[in-house]
């Protein structure tokens, strides 16, 4: 009576995976490490307490774990990203046979993920790396899934992972094999991106509310009216947030502002910095991270730099909902970009709409927007080409703009929704200042530059003095 599938690691989002493959009637075994007096029992004890789990295996013993499993094994991951996952695979490794099957469902680079592939390769052991979005809920409810290395291998594990999965509004999986390599961590990393900036825009919003006089339950209600035009899971879980009290205060009001992060959003900045694609509004919502954790700094500088907030704020509610909305769609477009341009160098042939579709339910970025993105991708990869997307942003951009520039005129700190309306004149410009880069270069390196009166592609160089 050997199980099918082993799941390995049983933190936060482990333990409700496990619960989620039990409850679709999978026969599972569950592994975690034995530490004298830290972690001991660990997996017997979460096994006793769901009955959900009664026929499961539980282990803190490696041998074991692996020889309670079918062959070809199928062992899922979900231990910390990192250093960690190698230790765990060595570990693994003296125990396996030819054609098992490693399942890594942590939040890793997507470089390394292709180390892990080619490392294995030379094993006869298949790797895959799959990106599982939705938080502990999501884990237990059904995450969204995106999987990517060798298709064989993948097919084997396919039913697992898309009978967990979340499902989309026809009833479809939320998991489609991703591509090739680490392409499915690739597009977790994008994910978070998204999802980083996404958090920040709503961060924004809810500074001009309040400065608008709104209090969090006001901000609440705002937001509760945006739903019909702007749903998405995160503006749901920001409403719930904006609500909660403690005693007489919100509880928002008591939260330490500096924010915290575990490295995909500095991933994906660093990516797109390697690829040479602007993904702009990734980085500044990172930075913005950042900066808030100078806390000491920006107490001391405030002293030095006084706020000017004595304008009266001339914005309508439905301005800034028509502002955020904007940079929304500039978020999606540089995200997609991202993806598209590591497709091509990449060679991995993404598919945009079935990633966006993936992207409907079950992960943290889930909204009516990526709906709307299914279709869109289905006729072009470059959303600011489709009818509506263009119709869009130019109802939106003039309220942008008046939003942004009376912010930047009483000090209101919105990096990512002022970023949004200069990404998009950037793209949409003609000729840019970057002239004067070029002739600059030439100046002090000699590095030449190309004429728009020449159309050899040469390149000149000009004796400046
Ligand atoms: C998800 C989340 C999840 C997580 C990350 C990001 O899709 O379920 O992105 O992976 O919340 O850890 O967190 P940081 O904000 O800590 O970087």
């Amino acid at each position: 009576n050997k199980s099918e599938f082993g799941l390995f690691g049983l933190g936060v989002m482990g333990k409700s995976l496990c619960r989620n493959f039990a409850n679709m009637g999978f026969k599972i075994s569950m592994f975690n490490r034995h530490v004298d007096g830290i972690e001991e029992n660990i997996a017997k004890d979460f096994k006793s307490k769901y009955l959900e789990l009664s026929e499961a295996s539980a282990f803190d013993n490696i041998p074991a774990f692996v020889k309670s499993l079918q062959e070809p094994r199928k062992i899922m991951l979900m231990v910390n990203a990192g250093k960690t996952i190698d230790y765990v695979i060595e570990d693994l490794l003296p125990h396996l046979s030819e054609g098992d099957i490693l399942i890594d469902g942590g939040n890793s680079n997507y470089k390394r993920t292709k180390e892990r592939v080619d490392y294995l390769k030379t094993k006869h052991i298949h790797f895959i790396g799959i990106g599982v979005s939705g938080g502990e809920e999501g884990a237990l409810k059904g995450p969204s899934i995106m999987p990517s290395g060798n298709i064989e291998a993948y097919k084997k594990v396919q039913r697992f992972l898309e009978t967990i999965s979340a499902k989309d509004k026809n009833s479809l999986p939320c998991c489609t094999y991703v591509g090739p390599e680490g392409s499915g961590h690739f597009i977790k990393m994008v994910h978070n991106g998204i999802e980083y900036v996404e958090m920040q825009l709503l961060a924004e919003v809810f500074t001009i509310l309040e400065t608008l006089g709104q209090n969090p339950n006001d901000v609440a209600n705002t937001f509760e009216t945006w739903k019909e035009t702007a749903s998405s899971y995160l503006l749901d879980i920001t409403t719930t947030i904006c609500r909660k009290k403690e005693g007489e205060d919100w509880l928002v009001k008591k939260i330490l502002d500096k924010a915290g992060n575990k490295g995909t959003g500095n991933w994906a900045t660093i990516t797109s910095a390697e690829l040479g694609v602007p993904s702009t509004l990734i980085a500044s919502a990172l930075f913005s991270r950042y900066i808030s954790f100078y806390k000491e700094e920006r107490l001391l500088l405030n002293k030095n730099f006084k706020k000017v907030n004595t304008l009266e704020l001339k914005i309508a509610k439905n301005e800034v909902l028509k502002t955020y909305q904007f940079a929304r769609i500039i978020n999606h477009y540089q995200g997609f970009k991202l993806i598209v341009e590591a497709s091509d160098k990449f060679n991995w042939n993404l598919n945009l709409s079935e990633i966006a579709r993936i992207w409907t339910n079950g992960c943290i970025i889930r909204s009516s927007l990526m709906e709307n993105l299914v279709e869109i991708f289905k006729s072009t990869t470059n959303i600011l080409t489709n009818s509506q997307i263009i119709d869009l942003l130019n109802q939106y951009k003039p309220a942008a703009k008046k939003v942004v520039s009376q912010c930047v005129l009483n000090d209101i700190v919105t990096p990512a929704l002022a970023e949004a309306i200069q990404f998009l004149n950037g793209i949409t410009t003609p000729y840019t200042s970057a002239n004067i880069i070029q002739a600059q270069r030439d100046y002090f390196g000699a590095h030449t530059y190309q004429r728009i009166d020449d159309d050899s592609a040469e390149n000149h160089h000009t004796n400046w003095i």
